[in-house]
């Protein structure tokens, strides 16, 4: 049920035998959709990408397709539910299986106020046996693997033994894999943002998770923005999961198949991933009418730190352009690629709008 768009020609030699969530993209709100996947899968081909949390009201009353369609090329994808009713999450669950994903993961981590009133996200790690009853019901009814992701407390619930009962409850249940955004969630007087920021990371709980319980995988989340520091953690843990840093300066994946999966280094430059996003661009607006803003927006990253990158991406995010066909934005853009004197860029960029 996924579609099937153009990509650059590569060549995988071998498929690798590391866990496949050694290396992972966050699932993030309004930022990871399948246009964003899409990008990420062009410049790695074997990080685990995670959808934005898809809540099971989404889909049970909702449309399902505008949900959960996606590009056959995103494969390995994980779909993330939000929900807190067995019967609920099954169904979600299935739907997610049926699509095509190779995981569905239960969030246990969102502090936002939002999913606090639908009681799910953080709150659910206060109720560990309803988290084991809503896993029980998902792996009762799909193959793929069920596995959650979670903090390590909740508001001042600090002490290990807490994350460490969470953690043993759900794995009765048939958990196999976690994925632990080391901080706590406050669930009040903070913003989800604040919330990412505030707490306290605390790497050696989820350190001693592993320790405790050797057969799962454990994969650590929260504030990684190296391949350094991946390499650091994986020395700990099975797995690193990386989500703003990964948003914001995505030629880091371009990195990892090699570093971390043991397979051929990406081969595209950033001009050819720059023009393959093109291509797609028009491809969606063909299929759906897809604005390619829509899509552009999650590219604003790849130059970064380079020369020009700053002008290259006004020209990206210029309303005034939104009219334009995408090829012809990119060639505007192209203008500004290694520009190195401001003045000259900003007076052509003038020029732009
Ligand atoms: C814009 C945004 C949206 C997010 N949405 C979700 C979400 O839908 N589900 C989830 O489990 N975590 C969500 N998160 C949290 C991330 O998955 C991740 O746990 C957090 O950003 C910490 O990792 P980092 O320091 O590598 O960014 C979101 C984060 C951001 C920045």
């Amino acid at each position: 049920m996924s579609t099937t768009l153009p990509m650059p020609k590569r060549t995988i030699h071998t498929q690798h035998t590391y866990s496949p969530w050694r290396v992972s993209v966050a699932p993030m709100m309004d930022w990871t959709d399948r246009h964003c996947r899409f990008f990420h899968r062009l410049l790695s081909q074997h990080t685990l990408l995670y959808t934005e949390m898809v809540t099971t009201g989404a889909l049970t009353h909702g449309d399902v397709g505008r949900h959960l369609r996606f590009n056959a090329q995103e494969h390995p994808v994980a779909l993330q539910l939000g929900g807190s009713t067995p019967d609920d999450l099954a169904v979600a669950a299935k739907l997610g299986q049926d699509w095509g994903y190779n995981e569905i993961n239960l969030n246990c981590g969102c502090p936002s106020d939002r999913v606090q009133r639908g009681a799910f996200g953080a709150c659910l790690m206060a109720t560990p046996v309803l988290v084991a009853d809503c896993v029980k019901a998902m792996v009762d009814v799909v193959d793929v693997p069920v596995t959650v992701k979670h903090r390590i407390g909740i508001d001042t619930e600090d002490s290990y033994e807490f994350v460490r009962d969470f953690v043993g409850t759900v794995a009765n249940a048939g958990c196999e894999v976690f994925i632990v955004h080391a901080r706590n969630a406050w669930l009040q007087g903070l913003s989800p943002k604040q919330n990412r920021e505030v707490p306290p990371l605390r790497y050696e709980l989820v350190a001693k998770l592993k320790q405790d319980f050797p057969n799962l995988t454990i994969a650590i989340n929260g504030g990684i923005t190296s391949g350094e520091h991946m390499h650091s953690q994986l020395q700990h843990v099975d797995g690193v999961m990386l989500g703003r840093e990964a948003y914001y300066n995505p030629w880091l994946l371009t990195e990892w198949d090699h570093e971390f999966f043991g397979e051929a280094p990406t081969t595209l430059t950033r001009e050819e991933v720059e023009l393959a996003m093109v291509d797609y661009m028009e491809q969606a607006a063909a299929e759906d009418g897809c604005p390619w803003y829509a899509i552009a927006r999650h590219m604003l990253g790849l130059r970064h730190g380079l020369r020009g990158s700053r002008y290259w991406r006004q020209v990206w995010s210029n309303h005034k352009l939104k009219p334009l066909p995408p090829r012809e934005v990119w060639s505007m853009a192209q203008a500004f690629v290694g520009m190195q004197a401001p003045d000259q860029a900003s007076s052509s960029l003038a020029n732009v709008g």
